[in-house]
């Protein structure tokens, strides 16, 4: 292979990666989970665990990924039979967490198309100023239809992708995008930081208060690393059987962690001086804080329309991008487990279930408005409890499978690069993550929040 062809594939590979961590987590969610749980000590732990428990299973997935096993499934199949006991059960239960993750993901997709469509409205608008000053999340917050049309329209869109087959043309769409995204972060992110609330901001995101941490936090905190580096759902697995031989693994994830981390950190610089502008206290709590706060960004910046259009268009491809790698990665495994489907009925049948699915997100707010538990609406709950307990008891999971299925010379093998020279060190810093810190980790968190649940 030529050198630029070589460069080419690597980069694609990358952007598979990084095109997965990157995306409503870092940008829509992220702001909100700093905001609740009380700014600079919260982002310290989140980063703390990122580049401990977070990059150790995911340097473990991308490795279990090498190891020539496709689907997730499969491997703790394989690894149950060896040990003759019901490792599967890990298996089913990141599928499970798969399908309820992207009917979410969808919702919160549809919000993305719903704000581009308005800015779409805004550019043709006469009264440009006045119409995108009054876009709001009202119209959303009191339609369960118009959120589940929405989300429907973009599964649909990304089954088409999935189905035809055309997932290479839309990553070099997707790759086109990333840039334009970078330079509209920058852009943003100057704007915000000529507005009055910056010394307020700064003070409340990087002076780190300790006393605002609470039980929960470890669990939310590391719920989020997985969630936002795509970890226990076998993602990363499928992207690590990408990567070639001499690719070395903990490189790619220690550079998609920083890139991630980096990511959602210009999120939190860009929303926040907005929200903190406004007087009242539980906007920067909510989860539509970002799209509250963007639209009056827009609205102080010149051709703010087109802007704002450019925006939410970008942030819908990386929507629609880690969506494929979730709808990808559930074909897979159906294709996996039933052989005498075809490809497109797996996505026919994958795509009607997830369907049925966003009902409930979508009609969280309306429908289900009255079905509350521990003081949380139904998509607080539903997000915690997939997040915030689910995603690290899966990543318990990839744990006990990836010592299961690989001795310690094919770990060794699988993590060391040819030179070999730093690696030894840090492999043994990784295992003994792995093994003892992260699992320590993820049953403390699950404990004090269930502790905090009750109290
Ligand atoms: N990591 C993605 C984000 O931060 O938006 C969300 C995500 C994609 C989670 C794929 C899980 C996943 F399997």
């Amino acid at each position: 292979m030529s050198k630029k062809a070589s460069w080419v594939s690597r980069f694609s590979f990358y952007l598979l990666a990084v095109g997965s961590a990157c995306g409503l987590g870092n940008i829509w969610r992220f702001p909100y989970v700093i905001g609740e749980n009380g700014g600079g000590a919260f982002l310290l732990l989140y980063i703390f665990l990122a580049f401990t428990v977070g990059l150790s299973i995911l340097v473990a997935e991308l490795i279990l990924g090498r190891s020539g096993e496709f689907s997730l499934l499969k491997i703790t199949k394989l690894v149950s039979l060896q040990a003759k006991k019901p490792f599967y059960w890990f298996g089913r239960l990141s599928i499970l967490i798969n399908v309820v993750i992207l009917a979410y993901y969808s919702v919160i997709s549809g919000w993305v198309l719903h704000y581009l469509t308005q800015f779409i409205v805004g550019i043709v608008n006469e009264n440009r100023i006045a119409y995108i000053s009054s876009i709001n999340m009202e119209a959303l917050k009191n339609s369960g239809s118009l959120q589940f049309s929405l989300a429907s329209v973009h599964l649909l869109i990304c089954g088409f992708v999935v189905a035809k087959g055309v997932i290479e043309r839309f990553e070099k769409i997707f790759a086109q995008a990333l840039p334009i995204l970078a330079v509209l972060f920058i852009v943003l992110i100057i704007r915000s930081f000529s507005l009055d609330s910056t010394s307020d901001v700064m003070r409340f995101l990087f002076y780190p208060d300790f006393s605002k941490l609470n039980l929960s936090s470890l669990g939310r905190a590391l719920g989020h690393v997985f969630f936002t580096l795509s970890l226990g759902m076998g993602i990363m697995v499928t992207y690590g059987t990408y990567f070639k031989n001499d690719e070395h693994l903990p490189s790619v994830g220690f550079r998609v962690t920083t890139i991630d981390t980096i990511v959602s950190i210009m999120a939190l610089l860009m929303v926040f001086p907005i929200a903190f502008l406004s007087d009242s206290n539980h906007y920067f709590t909510d989860p539509g804080i970002l799209f509250e706060s963007l639209p009056r960004l827009f609205v102080k910046i010149q051709y703010g329309e087109f802007f704002g259009f450019l925006f939410f268009l970008c942030l819908w491809l990386a929507a629609v991008n880690a969506s494929i790698g979730l709808l990808e990665t559930l074909i897979a495994n159906f294709s996996d487990k039933f052989h005498k489907i075809s490809r497109n009925q797996s996505t026919f049948m994958t795509i009607t279930g997830v369907l049925l699915l966003m009902i409930f997100p979508a009609f969280s707010g309306t429908l289900f408005s009255k079905f509350k538990w521990f003081n949380q609406s139904f998509m607080e709950n539903l997000d915690s409890l997939l997040i915030n307990y689910l995603l690290p008891i899966s990543g318990l999971g990839i744990i006990v499978i990836f010592f299961h299925l690989l001795n310690e010379t094919e770990r060794k093998e699988k993590f060391i690069d040819a030179t070999g020279k730093n690696s030894q060190a840090m492999y043994r810093h990784w295992i003994w993550i792995l093994k003892w810190f992260s699992p320590v980790l993820i049953g403390l968190a699950i404990l004090l929040q269930f502790v905090n649940l009750f109290r």
